[in-house]
């Protein structure tokens, strides 16, 4: 036997069973991943954190193991002791249980491998990609000269948002070229202004600017966690005075704590009235547009960049987010051209023109078969039920005399924390009932600071939880307070 016919059983051919061994590895690894679901019965398998270190350092590494093998053990002692999204009591982060018609997705993204940068490897990826876009234009009602991209999530969304942003800000101020010349002199100047509950990649996304942590003004917050918009003038108005360049404000649908919409009509018109740059990071709250609250998101709508995530509200598996431009020429400020990829004559489109990355998954797919599958309407109706569910999990947190509730839920998280009024150290007894949870297997929990006080978080992202499995969890979480106490 010749190497390539031994090697050939490792890859998918082209041809008359050509799939034939992929059909096997996939049958098989359905097989165990069903065997896995059916024996999982908490969030996390309560395995000592250092007793699987240990197990997975010892894996051999060093092939000859038979593929079937490989993924019984794969199921055995990762798909076991891996934290199960789809458990009721796994409720901790914006880290969702994904849809059906994208688990099916995934097969097909993987398999084909199609690299979105350029059409003569995404076919037609590209067009799919296109008019999930602009669908999503649609949706967001993002006008006719808007265009988007498909991102790896909502930190690269940001990061795009904000670097177009600077770039867009220097042409504008000065006819300075940032993509050529590097920051102009009064880079130092250039201030990004968003509220103290936005996410913290507005921070890392200014140091990677080299605009620096300390370029970035955050606005006061109300205790709900939405920007006080006056404040946000006042801001504004303090920094010109001090001869600084305030040229982009964020706007956040959903804080991840809180959940809280900022007021984005009020935050549009102050950008508008101060000529800057309106971006909105919708990575969470961005999903309600498909809601009966939809209302909620009123003034999105206005933004110049807008961060979408279909990893979270939207169902999807990691990695899928989106990127809309209300002007599709700035793209421009991202643009290079390489002989080897996207040549200035082309004539096919080549996605990698709007893109920071180069080679991409081709995730618009999963998107394009939940919608043909489930649809917009569902998808509307699991909302309007999950933040239905959320206040009324509130409400039962606020009923438990054990628990207090730290703030109303804005969208689909509960903070809230034990407290039954015995405890010497409130904040020190959450800490650890969040760990002992985790690390026994009893539920996974946020934990975040609220006014300062240590916060447990529930973020609800399954539809399909009714008010039981939060009672039960409520009273395991008491159980185990109890005995840690
Ligand atoms: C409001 C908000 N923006 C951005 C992000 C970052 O998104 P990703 O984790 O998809 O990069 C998150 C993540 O939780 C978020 O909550």
């Amino acid at each position: 036997m010749t190497q390539q016919s031994q090697w050939q059983k490792h890859f998918v051919h082209a041809g008359n069973g050509g799939a034939d061994q992929l059909e096997a590895a996939l049958l098989k690894s359905a097989q165990v991943i069903k065997s896995v679901f059916e024996q999982v019965d908490k969030p996390y398998s309560g395995m000592d954190p250092l007793e699987l270190k240990a197990k997975i350092e010892a894996i051999n590494m060093q092939g000859g193991d038979a593929l079937d093998k490989v993924i019984e053990e794969t199921g055995e002692l990762i798909g076991l002791n891996s934290i199960i999204v789809q458990h009721p009591h796994c409720i901790a982060h914006l880290h969702t249980q994904p849809l059906m018609p994208s688990l099916a997705a995934e097969v097909f993204i993987s398999v084909l491998n199609q690299s979105m940068d350029s059409w003569d490897q995404a076919s037609a990826a590209t067009y799919v990609e296109q008019r999930m876009v602009d669908w999503l234009c649609e949706l967001y009602n993002f006008g006719e000269h808007s265009d988007g991209v498909f991102t790896a999530g909502g930190t690269q969304s940001n990061q795009m948002g904000l670097i177009i942003a600077r770039d867009w800000i220097a042409d504008t101020l000065s006819g300075h070229n940032i993509q050529q010349d590097g920051l102009p002199d009064y880079g130092r100047k250039l201030r990004i202004i968003c509220s103290q509950k936005s996410h913290f990649t507005v921070q890392k996304t200014a140091a990677l600017m080299g605009l620096g942590m300390r370029a970035v003004v955050c606005v006061e917050s109300r205790a709900n966690g939405t920007m006080i918009t006056e404040k946000l003038e006042e801001t504004i108005d303090a920094l010109k005075a001090d001869g600084l360049i305030p040229f982009v404000v964020v706007g956040t649908a959903g804080t991840t704590d809180h959940g809280a919409i900022d007021d984005l009509n009020a935050i549009a018109d102050i950008a508008a009235k101060n000529a800057m740059w309106f971006h909105v990071d919708a990575a969470y709250g961005g999903a309600l547009i498909m809601s009966s609250e939809k209302a909620r998101l009123a003034g999105l709508e206005r933004a110049d960049s807008l961060t979408v995530d279909f990893h979270k509200l939207y169902w999807q598996p990691i990695s899928c987010g989106g990127f809309l431009l209300k002007n599709k020429a700035n793209f421009k400020y991202l643009l290079h051209h390489a002989d080897y990829l996207n040549r200035e004559e082309d004539t096919l489109p080549n996605l990698v023109d709007k893109t920071m990355a180069t080679t991409k998954r081709f995730d618009a797919l999963k998107l394009l078969m939940t919608m043909q599958n489930i649809g917009p309407d569902v998808m509307g109706e699991m909302y309007d039920h999950l933040l239905q569910q959320t206040r009324d999990v509130a409400a039962m947190v606020d009923a438990n005399e054990n628990y207090e509730l730290l703030s109303e839920p804005n969208l689909s998280t509960v903070l809230f924390r034990f407290n039954n009024g015995k405890l010497a150290d409130v904040d020190a007894m959450n800490k650890k009932l969040r760990l002992q949870a985790l690390v026994q297997g009893v539920a996974v929990l946020g934990e975040t600071t609220v006014n300062g006080q240590t916060s447990l978080k529930f973020t609800l992202l399954n539809p399909c939880l009714t008010l039981n499995h939060f009672e039960e969890l409520l009273d395991n979480l008491t159980k185990l307070a109890d005995s840690l106490a």
